[in-house]
C-alpha cells in the first residue's frame, strides 16, 4: 500500500473523513515522519514524536515563521496575515505574557465556582427538550451548553445572549476547508459584529467594573503591565474559537460512544464517577481537535528524520492517542483502560488553557443528561462527521429520550 499523502490525509478524502485511523495506521507503519510536498507539511503520527514535538520549546507556533510553500502560508487570508494574533499563534515572551494575565480565570478554583452555573444551564437545556419524541443532541444540548457557560463567565447580558450565540456559532466557520469569497465575507461580517460587541462591553467595564471575566481582564495588572482593548477582544475571540465547538464535539463524541457501548453506559449510569473515565477515553480515541502545529526555526531532526526550517509540522493528536506502541487494542473504546494517556489538549507551553473547564462541562453535562433520560437511545439516523480542517465531531446526533 502506498503512503497516504496530500488530500488523502484531509477531510476531502472519504476514507480519512470516516475512518481516519486507516490513514494514520498506514502513515505510522510506513513513514511516521512523512513529508507531504503536495500540501506542504510534515505529518507526525507516532505518540513519541507527537509528545516530544508538542513540548519542544525551540519550536514556533507563529505562522510568520512558516516557509512560503507550506500549507500555513498558502491558506492564510490577508486578514489573518495582518490581523492581531492570539496567544495560540504567538511565541514566548508574547505568549507567556498574555497567558499569565488570564490563567487565573481558568484555574481549578475558578472552575469550581462555575460548576453550579454549568449544572443550571444543562438542566434548562434538558427541560426544553423533555416531552419531545426525539431531538438532535448537538443542536439542543452539546452546542449551546459551552456557549451559554462562556457567555455567563464573560458577563454577556441576558438580553444579548441570542446574538452572542449566533456570532459564536458563526465563528466556527473559520475552520471550513472550503473558503469561498461568500464564506470569507460572511466570516468577516460575523467577526466585526462580535468585536464591536466586545469593544462596547470592555468600555462599559472600564467605566463600571462588574464581577465577570471581561472586568477581570480589564483590571488585571502585573508589574505595571495591562491588556489593551485589542488584546482583550482577541482573547475573547480565542476563548470562543478554542472552547465552544471543541467542548460540543467532546460531549457529542462521548455520548455517541456510550450509546454504542451499552455495557459501559450501564456502568457509568450505576456510578456517575466513571463518567470521567468515559470522557478521557473519548479524548484519547475520538478527540475533538485532530491536529496541532509546530514550526522549526532551523533545520533539524524529528523522530530521526531531517525536517527543514519553516516546515509546517502537523502533530496528529488523534493518531498519537491511537498509537499501538502506547495502547493495546487502541481502536477499542474501553473506559476500564488503566492508561488513557492522550494528547487531545496538546502539550508544552500551549497546553489547552480551558481543559479543566471542558472536562467540567462534559462531566456535568453528561451526568445531568443520563440522570434526566436514563433510557436515552440513538434513533438510528445516519451519523455524519463535520467537514472541518481542525475539528472532529458529528453534524447531528438524533436521540430518543
Ligand atoms: C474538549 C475541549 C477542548 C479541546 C479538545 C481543546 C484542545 C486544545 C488544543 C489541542 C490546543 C492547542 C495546544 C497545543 O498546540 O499544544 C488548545 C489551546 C487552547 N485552548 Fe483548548 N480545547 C478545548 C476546550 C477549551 C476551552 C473550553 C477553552 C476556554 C474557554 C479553551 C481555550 C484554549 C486556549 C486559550 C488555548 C491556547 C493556549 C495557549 O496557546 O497557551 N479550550 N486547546
Amino acid at each position: 500500500m502506498s503512503v497516504p499523502t496530500g488530500l488523502e490525509v484531509t477531510v476531502f478524502d472519504e476514507v480519512f473523513r470516516n475512518r481516519p485511523h486507516e490513514r494514520f495506521d498506514a502513515l505510522r507503519e510506513q513513514d511516521p515522519v512523512h513529508t507531504d510536498r503536495v500540501l506542504g507539511r510534515v505529518l507526525l503520527t507516532r505518540a513519541a514524536d507527537v509528545a516530544t514535538t508538542l513540548k519542544d520549546r525551540s519550536l514556533s507556533v507563529s505562522p510568520d515563521n512558516a516557509a512560503a510553500d507550506t500549507i500555513v502560508q498558502r491558506l492564510m487570508t490577508l486578514q489573518e496575515r495582518e490581523g492581531p494574533r492570539s496567544m495560540l499563534s504567538l511565541d514566548d515572551p508574547d505568549h507567556a505574557r498574555l497567558r499569565r494575565l488570564v490563567t487565573h480565570a481558568f484555574n481549578a478554583r475558578a472552575i469550581e465556582a462555575v460548576k453550579p452555573r454549568v449544572r443550571d444551564v444543562a438542566d434548562e437545556l434538558l427541560d426544553a427538550v423533555a416531552g419531545q419524541e426525539r431531538f438532535d443532541l448537538i443542536e439542543s444540548f452539546a452546542s449551546p451548553l459551552p456557549i451559554i457557560v462562556i457567555a455567563a463567565m464573560l458577563g454577556v447580558d441576558a438580553a444579548d445572549v441570542g446574538d452572542f450565540r449566533r456570532w459564536s456559532k458563526g465563528l466556527a466557520n473559520v475552520f471550513s476547508p472550503i473558503r469561498t469569497p461568500e464564506l470569507l465575507a460572511q466570516l468577516k461580517d460575523n467577526a466585526d459584529q462580535l468585536s464591536a460587541y466586545f469593544e462596547r462591553a470592555i468600555a462599559e467595564r472600564r467605566a463600571a467594573p462588574r464581577d465577570d471575566l471581561i472586568s477581570a481582564m480589564v483590571a488585571v495588572e502585573e508589574s505595571g503591565d495591562r491588556l489593551t482593548t485589542q488584546e482583550i477582544v482577541t482573547m475573547c475571540n480565542l476563548l470562543l474559537l478554542a472552547g465552544n465547538l471543541t467542548t460540543t464535539d467532546l460531549i457529542g463524541n462521548c455520548v455517541l460512544a456510550l450509546l454504542r457501548h451499552p455495557d459501559q453506559l450501564a456502568r457509568v449510569k450505576a456510578d456517575p464517577a466513571r463518567l470521567a473515565d468515559a470522557i478521557e477515553e473519548t479524548l484519547r480515541l475520538d478527540p475533538p481537535v485532530v491536529q496541532s502545529l509546530r514550526i522549526p526555526l532551523e533545520d533539524r531532526e524529528i523522530g530521526g528524520c531531517p525536517v527543514r526550517k519553516g516546515e509546517a509540522v502537523t502533530t496528529y493528536l488523534m493518531a498519537a492517542g491511537q498509537d499501538p506502541a502506547l495502547h493495546a487494542d487502541p481502536l477499542r473504546f474501553d473506559i476500564d483502560r488503566a492508561d488513557k494517556t492522550h494528547f487531545a489538549f496538546g502539550g508544552g507551553v500551549h497546553f489547552c488553557l480551558g481543559a479543566p473547564l471542558a472536562r467540567a462541562e462534559a462531566e456535568i453535562g453528561l451526568a445531568r443528561l443520563f440522570a434526566r433520560f436514563p433510557d436515552l437511545a440513538l434513533t438510528g439516523d445516519p451519523i455524519e462527521r463535520n467537514i472541518s480542517a481542525a475539528f472532529n465531531g458529528v453534524k447531528e446526533l438524533w436521540v430518543r429520550p
